[in-house]
C-alpha cells in the first residue's frame, strides 16, 4: 500500500498534490484509493478499483484545504471494497487515518470500542485507529497527544498518518513500515516511498521505528518514544524527477528494461575502475571481507533469484553459500556460525518477510550485510552494512533492472569475499551496459511473442548459472500475462514436468555455457522437441542450436558468469511482448504489488 500527507500553506490545493502523489505510489497497490482533506471539517473522498476511478470520481470536486492525506490499497485485512477503503475515519468523521501494515490486536481493540458504542463501517483493522483517536480527544487530550495515546495501544507493523479537522497538521509515525517526510518551501510530504513527492523536493527524513512527527507548513518536529524532541538527518535524494516518469514508453516496465545499460553502468561506476584493473567495494567493511567463510542469503521473487544466482557464484569461488526463501527462513534451525554473513537482497529494502529473516539473524548474532536499491531502507539501517544496487527508482511492479543490477552487485560482492579479481571477469563487467544495449538494439523477441502467443503454456529450462534466470523468465511471464509459465532445471524436465509438454507449450531454453553444459542442454531441448513442442532457444552465437530451434534469441559472447544477464533481457522482453498481445495491463498485475510490507 502507498501513503501520502501533504501541508502546504495555500500555495497548491492539497488534493491536486496528493492525487498525484497517488499516481506515482500505484506501483504499491491498486485496489482501492482515497483522500482526505482537512479545513474545519473533514473531506473524505475514496473509491474501490485503480486510482483513475478515484480521480474521475473527483473530475468536478475540489476540496478546500492544504492539508490532506491519501493512500492506495493493496488488500490485505478485508475485501478490496469502498467500504475497506482507506482513509478511515471515526464516527463523525473528525478523523481521517490511512494506514500500511498489519494491526495485531485490531479485533480486541475493535471489540472493546464496539462496548463503547462505536460503529464500525469496513472490515478493516485500521479502523480502530481514528476511533481510539477519537475516544482520547473526546477526553480533552490535543490531536497530537490523541494519536500518540492511540498508537500506544496498538500491536503490529505500522506506518500511519492522520489528520483531524481544525487542525493544519499531519501526525504520524512508523514501526516496521516506511515513512519519510519530504521537505519543502513552507510545505510538508509524507510518503511510503520518495517517489511520490520526488517532483517537488529532494531533501528528506526518513523516519525510524517508534518515532512520531507532526507536520505544519513551517515545522517538522520529530519525537522517539519517549517524547524527547529528536534532531533528524535530512539527506538530499540524487535521483532525477524524470527517472519516475514513463518518458515516452507505453510501460514503465518496458522503460526499466531499456534503462538496463544504464543501470549496470551506474551500479559498477567507481566500483570497477577505467581501465578495469581493479575493482573495489568500499562499502564493504574490512571485518566483513577477512570474517566471512560462509554465507547465507535471504529474499523473495525476483530478488530470491538474482540471489540464487550469486550464491552459485559464491560456492564456484570457493564459498559455500545457501539462498533461502525469506519466509522461509528460521534462523533458530540454522546453523549460523561466527564466520556467517547473511546478506537480505531486496530491490525495495521494505519486504516484510526479508525483514523478518534479517531480524531473525540479527538476533542470532550474523553479521548482515544489505544488498538494496533505496537508501535509508529498513534493510539497508537494519543491516551491518550496505551495498546499493544503484539501478535508479523501478515503478513496474515486475522486476526488471534490479534484477540486473542485483546480479551484477552479487557478482562484484563475490570476487571481493573470494579475493577474485579476473582481469577478464572485470573487463566483461565494464563493457556489459554495451552488450545489454546489443540485445535491445536486436531481439526479434517480439516477433517470437507473436508465433508463440496462444499457447497453453510455457516452460522455461536452464542449467548451473541459467537454472535461476529460467526460474526468473517463468516469474515475469506468469505475472505479467497471467499465462502458466514454470521454470526448471533443464535436467529435472524429464523427471515429472516433461509429462505437461506438448505441441501447445513452448519451451524456451537457455542454452549457454560450457560445452558439455550445452551438450546436456540441448539434450533436454531433443527431448521436448521429439514431443513436438515449439523450441525457443536463448544462446550465443556458438551454441550449435539452429536445428533444433525452431526461433532463437541470440546474446552475445561475454564472460562465462555474466551471460545469464543478457540472456535474461531476451526473456523479459518476450515477456513484454507477449502480455502487450495479450492486452494485460503490464505495470499493474492484477493481485500483485511492487513492495509487500507484510508478511
Ligand atoms: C513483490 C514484487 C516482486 C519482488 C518481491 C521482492 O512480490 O511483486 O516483483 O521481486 O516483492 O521485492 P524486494 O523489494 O524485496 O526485492
Amino acid at each position: 500500500c502507498g501513503i501520502i500527507g501533504y501541508v502546504g500553506s495555500g500555495r497548491q490545493p492539497a488534493q491536486e498534490v496528493l492525487l498525484d502523489g497517488l499516481e506515482r505510489l500505484e506501483y504499491r497497490g491498486y485496489d482501492s484509493a482515497g483522500i482526505a482533506v482537512a479545513n474545519s471539517t473533514l473531506d473524505v473522498h475514496k473509491r474501490s478499483g485503480e486510482l483513475s476511478a478515484l480521480e474521475n470520481s473527483l473530475a468536478d470536486r475540489e476540496f478546500n484545504g492544504a492539508v490532506g492525506i491519501g493512500h492506495t490499497r493493496w488488500s490485505t485485512h478485508g475485501s478490496p471494497s469502498h467500504e475497506n477503503a482507506h482513509p478511515h475515519t471515526d464516527c463523525e468523521g473528525r478523523v481521517a487515518v490511512v494506514h500500511n501494515g498489519i494491526i495485531s490486536n485490531a479485533d480486541a481493540l475493535r471489540a472493546e470500542l464496539v462496548e463503547a458504542g462505536h460503529r464500525f463501517e469496513s472490515e478493516t483493522d485500521t479502523e480502530v485507529v481514528p476511533h481510539l483517536m477519537r475516544v482520547f480527544l473526546d477526553d480533552g487530550a490535543e490531536p497530537e497527544a490523541a494519536f500518540e495515546r492511540a498508537l500506544d495501544r496498538l500491536e503490529g507493523s505500522y506506518a500511519i498518518a492522520a489528520v483531524v479537522a481544525d487542525s493544519d497538521a499531519i501526525y504520524a509515525s512508523r514501526r516496521q513500515s516506511p515513512l519519510v517526510v519530504g521537505l519543502g518551501e513552507k510545505e510538508r510530504y509524507l510518503a511510503s516511498d520518495v517517489p511520490a513527492f520526488i517532483e517537488h523536493t529532494d531533501r528528506v527524513i526518513y523516519l525510524e521505528d517508534g518515532q512520531f512527527v507532526r507536520l505544519t507548513p513551517g515545522n517538522v518536529a520529530v519525537t522517539d518514544g519517549n517524547g524527547s524532541l529528536v534532531d533528524p538527518t535530512v539527506e538530499s535524494i540524487d535521483w532525477d524527477p524524470a527517472d519516475v516518469g514513463k518518458s515516452g514508453y507505453d510501460h514503465y516496465m518496458l522503460k526499466e528494461i531499456y534503462e538496463q545499460p544504464r543501470a549496470v553502468r551506474q551500479c559498477t561506476r567507481g566500483r570497477v575502475t577505467e581501465m578495469a584493473g581493479s575493482l573495489e567495494l568500499s562499502e564493504l567493511p574490512a571485518s566483513v571481507r577477512s570474517g566471512t567463510d560462509r554465507v547465507q542469503l535471504v529474499g523473495c521473487g525476483t530478488s530470491f533469484y538474482a540471489m540464487q544466482y550469486g550464491a552459485s557464484l559464491l560456492c564456484e569461488h570457493g564459498i559455500p553459500a545457501q539462498p533461502f526463501v525469506a519466509s522461509e527462513y528460521d534462523a533458530d534451525s540454522i546453523p549460523i556460525e561466527p564466520d556467517t554473513l547473511v546478506v537480505a537482497v531486496t530491490q525495495s529494502g521494505e519486504t516484510a518477510d526479508t525483514l523478518g529473516a534479517l531480524r531473525a539473524a540479527n538476533r542470532a548474532g550474523a553479521t548482515t550485510l544489505a544488498v538494496t536499491n533505496v537508501v535509508g531502507s529498513s534493510a539497508a539501517r537494519e543491516c551491518d552494512a550496505a551495498v546499493y544496487i544503484r539501478a535508479g527508482p523501478e515503478i513496474s511492479v515486475a522486476a526488471t533492472k534490479s534484477f540486473a543490477s542485483q546480479q551484477v552487485t552479487l557478482a562484484m560482492i563475490a570476487s571481493v569475499l573470494a579475493e577474485r579479481q579476473s582481469q577478464p571477469f572485470l573487463g566483461a563487467l565494464r563493457d556489459l551496459p554495451s552488450r545489454i544495449q546489443h540485445v535491445l538494439d536486436t531481439s526479434s523477441a517480439r516477433h517470437v511473442a507473436e508465433e508463440i502467443v496462444d499457447a497453453d503454456a510455457y516452460f522455461f529450462v536452464g542449467r548451473r548459472y541459467q537454472y535461476p534466470v529460467a526460474l526468473e523468465g517463468a516469474l515475469k511471464m506468469k505475472e505479467i500475462t497471467y499465462e502458466h509459465a514454470e521454470g526448471f532445471a533443464a535436467g529435472e524436465l524429464k523427471h515429472g514436468p516433461l509429462a505437461l509438454v506438448t505441441p501447445r507449450t513452448p519451451v524456451v531454453a537457455l542454452v549457454t555455457g560450457s560445452e558439455d553444459v550445452v551438450d546436456r542442454t540441448l539434450g533436454t531441448v531433443r527431448e521436448v522437441e521429439a514431443r513436438g513442442a515449439p523450441v525457443v532457444a536463448v544462446t550465443t552465437s556458438s551454441a550449435p542450436v539452429e536445428p533444433v530451434a525452431d526461433y532463437v534469441l541470440e546474446v552475445p559472447e561475454t564472460h562465462r558468469h555474466l551471460v545469464p544477464i543478457l540472456t535474461n533481457v531476451q526473456l523479459q522482453l518476450l515477456a513484454y511482448w507477449t502480455a502487450d498481445l495479450l492486452g494485460r495491463p503490464i505495470d499493474k498485475p492484477r493481485n500483485l504489488a511492487k513492495s509487500v510490507t507484510v508478511e
